[in-house]
């Protein structure tokens, strides 16, 4: 049976549901912003068209493995504020979990709470194999991230050129 991809993914103060294209216009602001974009191996999008690439990209995930990279909403000003989720690496190696946030919302556990939303769901309807994140050996923050949710560093790898840190949820 198909899982049911579209229903909301809600946490206390968010709500994450698939990207929609139009959505371009507001991820445009995160996706091109070179301080949120530092630590991603790609770097940052430099046109609006970049933005609508990555989002029809997260869009084809979706269709093919029922899950992606989702829009976060604030639930209270219904503003979108960054993006969130699962993805496998181009050679299907494995999925990783990821998290970017709009500057405005740093520094406000906003990356545990929603890291933890989707903890939850990949044990509900994918727990079959082993979930990974990358991180740049220089971005304490989001290592302390990942350590809070449960994940060990592994081993080092380069992806597009940026040597980064593989954990592995433990
Ligand atoms: C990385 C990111 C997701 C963190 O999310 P966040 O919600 O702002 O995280 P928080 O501010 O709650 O900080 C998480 C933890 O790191 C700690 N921390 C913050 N700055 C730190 C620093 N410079 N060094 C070490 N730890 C730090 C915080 O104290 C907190 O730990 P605590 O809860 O034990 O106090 C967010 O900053 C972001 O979106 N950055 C840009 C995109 C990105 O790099 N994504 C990650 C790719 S791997």
């Amino acid at each position: 049976m198909p899982l049911q991809n579209h229903h909301w993914i809600e946490t206390e103060r968010t709500r994450m549901r698939p990207f929609e294209e139009a959505d371009a216009e507001h991820a445009f602001d995160w996706f091109s912003d070179f301080e949120v974009m530092q630590f991603i191996p790609g770097g940052a999008d430099l046109t609006l068209e970049d933005s609508r690439r990555r989002i029809h990209r997260y869009r084809e995930h979706q269709k093919l493995h029922c899950f992606s990279k989702r829009l976060i909403l604030h639930r209270e000003t219904g503003k979108a504020m960054g993006d969130s989720g699962l993805f496998y690496l181009p050679d299907g190696k494995r999925i990783e979990l990821g998290f970017r946030l709009a500057k405005p919302y740093w520094g406000q556990g906003y990356a545990i709470e929603v890291g933890r939303a989707w903890l939850e769901w990949f044990d509900t309807h994918h727990a079959v194999e082993p979930l990974f994140a990358d991180v740049h050996p220089d971005h304490l923050r989001s290592r302390r991230v990942l350590e809070k949710l449960g994940f060990d560093c592994s081993h080092k790898e380069t992806i597009l050129g940026m040597p980064m840190l593989i954990y592995r949820r433990r």
